[in-house]
């Protein structure tokens, strides 16, 4: 398809059209007979809703099969429709959610997960998907943080990356890839207080050196589109934001793709107080260099008048209107306007055992076990009560996952007697007053109490935003009683943020789950018998109290550190807690047991342009074999700006069997001790260096080098 010809055939409606998306019920349903609220709303005609370039979230294959014929049946030039939609952590076969999928520290396993969406949703007909989310996420009262990778950089950077790779497999005109929308550029992760939809206000610096990583990964790793965000940078709404949209995007990162609204964000521009009111949105939005909207009317309402009024130019709505063009004829809808689409292989394929096998091997890998002295794993010489309000649920999927079906998982009851536990009481209660005095009678005859506990599937993701991250105060007190009764008891905890996690370490085991999809109970029953060695490790720091948010590893130093064991009142500190985290950044623990020793450098001074060598022997000391996920840091001490006080900068996770013991290395390039400026290029200083290998971010072995300017070699 010559697309520059196909430009120059279309109405200025026509074109206009290209850059409206719509939901398949616009389609659908019959507009003559029916003018709906929505409708009305948005001022859509059934001219207009024809002339629509692309549609959000669909059912199945029929569905997009009826709504791209009746499209086509109607329209002029027989462009075919998009079709995008939401498949985020799985289509129906559901996977761990993208914040417990990072907890794995393992990379392939974000390209797997991909891969099995994009196979799913395509047989479905869907063509884009808006995922990854490369949102960097330091609150944990924000209910997105379920969403995303976590508060490193590098991690979210590498994870982000794998997906954009898994969905595309750098061709999306195959028919099993999918075209990958990150978002929500940018920052969005930063909302104020962790309130969805919240001001966002950070420096460039910052911008750069952390929360930009995410998506520029994304595009270096071939992302098609990018999705703006709900928020202001520098006091202009992301989805008008010029700085963003074209000096950042297009001028330093070259991005050729699409830029997308998040739903109805360009309307949301008017109550952002940026805008008069719809008009004056459009005419921001296509001059800060916007192209699709969505899910609401400012472009298709008022971008004819503004371009007849020489208040936009037509060369920047041909602009955007070609890259439309341009992505359906990347994706092959010009030759296949069904692309993909197929009843039949949809049932065939969706949520078989295959992809099902993948899911419990992520979900395997993501759990986190965050203590545990010795309680786990669990004896089938033992009597266990499982009580609390997961304790019989299938409710595993968590936020985002519209195609996935609770109701086909399994039970952690299930799947814990199929392993021939014994369980002399299960009760899916909230409190433990809600068990008889007969059931309490038994509980305490049990040898330990499995507490299945944690937020509902509803309380994380997107609006979802806490000022309590607490674990709900009647699940406290399962906690208090087992402590009375001087029963041991694990908790397994089912949740979609960092919990302040403070008034429960009294228990003896606390096996971290988040949602981990439709295998979750499949993989935390092999997980609790010891089948499987537990070896995730965390991507967001766990508070000990909400005063500590944000709180993440690698933060500067500022002018007064506090020194442990130095009584120095002015420094900065709480008068009442400490500023550390409960559980930090990378911790995690396994039934096998790692000793770090001997770290060396290849050498312990470096020119630029010289790659040198970190070694580190890891020993594990125990009978059991396990992963071990061995993280490499750094950190600069003296630049023109303040560094953060350590950085993650590479990380392996290796298969250890019992007490092997192995030396691990990593590569120390110029990559790893540079940063950004504000204008985001790169600067390298010399000076000293602290390079540090350990198990987590509080637990490293260290050494310096010093790096010298670059000389001829
Ligand atoms: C969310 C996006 C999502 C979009 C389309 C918005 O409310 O912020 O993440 O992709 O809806 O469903």
């Amino acid at each position: 398809m010559d697309i520059i010809k196909l430009l120059k055939k279309l109405t200025i409606e026509e074109k206009i059209g290209q850059l409206l998306q719509l939901s398949p019920f616009h389609f659908i349903k019959d507009i003559e007979v029916e003018v709906f609220g929505n409708v009305k709303e948005l001022g859509l005609t059934e001219k207009k809703i024809f002339s629509a370039g692309s549609v959000l979230g669909i059912h199945n294959a029929a569905e997009m099969i009826a709504v791209q014929e009746k499209y086509l049946r109607k329209s002029t030039h027989q462009i075919p429709l998009i079709f995008m939609a939401d498949v985020i952590h799985g289509y129906e076969t559901i996977f761990p959610v993208p914040l417990a999928i990072s907890s794995s520290w393992n990379p392939k396993l974000a390209f797997d997960t991909a891969r099995v969406s994009a196979i799913e949703a395509s047989s479905a007909g869907i063509h884009v998907t808006f995922s990854p989310m490369a949102d960097l996420t330091r609150d944990p009262r924000w209910g997105r943080v379920v969403e995303g990778f976590g508060e490193d950089p590098y991690l979210n950077a590498v994870f982000t990356k794998e997906m954009v790779k898994g969905y595309q497999q750098g061709d999306i005109s195959k028919d099993e890839n999918i075209a990958s929308c990150v978002k929500h550029f940018a920052a969005y992760g930063a909302a104020e207080g962790g309130r969805d939809y919240n001001t966002v206000d950070v420096s460039r610096l910052s911008l750069h050196n952390y929360y930009l990583k995410g998506y520029k990964a994304a595009i270096d790793a071939g992302a098609k589109l990018i999705m703006t965000s709900f928020n202001v940078i520098d006091g202009i709404p992301a989805t008008i934001n010029k700085h963003l949209l074209r000096d950042v995007l297009r001028d330093l990162w070259k991005f050729e793709g699409l830029t997308i609204t998040d739903y109805d964000s360009l309307h949301q521009v008017v109550p952002h107080g940026n805008a008069e009111n719809d008009r004056e949105a459009a005419q921001k939005g296509l001059i800060a260099g916007l192209d699709i909207e969505m899910a609401s009317s400012c472009y298709i309402n008022y971008l004819k008048m503004l371009i007849e009024n020489n208040e936009v130019s037509i060369e920047l709505l041909d602009e955007a209107v070609l890259r439309v063009l341009k992505l359906k004829e990347e994706i092959g809808l010009f030759e296949n306007p069904y692309k993909g689409a197929s009843v039949e292989k949809e049932s065939r394929i969706i949520r078989s055992n295959k992809h099902l096998e993948i899911s419990k091997n992520v979900a395997l890998e993501s759990a986190v076990l965050l203590k545990n002295d010795g309680v786990l794993p669990l004896s089938k010489n033992k009597k266990y009560a499982l009580i609390g309000p997961y304790a019989e649920t299938k409710n595993t999927n968590g936020p985002w996952s519209w195609h996935g079906k609770n109701e086909l998982n399994h039970t952690l009851k299930e799947k814990l007697e199929e392993q021939g536990i014994i369980l002399s009481l299960v009760r899916e209660v909230n409190h433990i007053n809600e068990l008889s005095n007969e059931e309490q009678a038994l509980l305490k005859k049990a040898d330990a109490v499995i507490f299945a506990l944690g937020e509902n599937e509803r309380e994380s993701g997107e609006a979802h935003s806490k000022v309590d991250i607490k674990i709900p105060r009647n699940q406290e007190k399962f906690i208090e009683f087992a402590k009375e009764q001087n029963l041991d008891s694990i908790i397994v905890l089912y949740h979609g943020r960092p919990f302040d996690l403070s008034n429960i370490l009294s228990t003896n085991a606390i096996l971290d789950v988040y949602y981990l999809g439709s295998m979750a109970n499949d993989a935390i029953a092999d997980l609790l018998t010891g089948l499987i060695n537990p070896s995730g490790k965390l991507t967001m720091s766990y508070p000990r109290h909400v005063g500590q948010i944000p709180i993440y590893y690698n933060y500067l130093n500022t002018g007064r550190p506090k020194v442990e064991g130095d009584r120095n009142e002015y420094v900065s500190y709480y008068l009442d807690e400490l500023n550390t985290p409960l559980f930090p950044f990378g911790y995690g623990l396994s039934y096998s047991k790692f000793r770090y020793d001997n770290l060396v450098l290849s050498k312990n001074e470096m020119y630029f342009n010289e790659e040198i060598t970190v070694s580190v022997d890891v020993h594990n000391e125990s009978e059991i074999g396990g992963f071990e996920t061995i993280e490499l840091y750094i950190r600069d001490y003296v630049a023109s700006i303040s560094r953060p006080v350590k950085e993650l900068k590479g990380f392996q996770k290796i298969w250890f069997a019992p007490h092997q013991r192995r030396t691990v290395e990593f590569k120390i390039k110029k990559d790893s001790l540079s940063y950004l400026n504000a204008e985001g290029l790169e600067i390298l200083e010399p000076g000293r260096f602290s390079i540090m290998v350990g198990s987590s971010s509080d637990h490293l072995l260290c050494l310096d080098l010093i790096c010298k300017k670059e000389v001829s070699l």
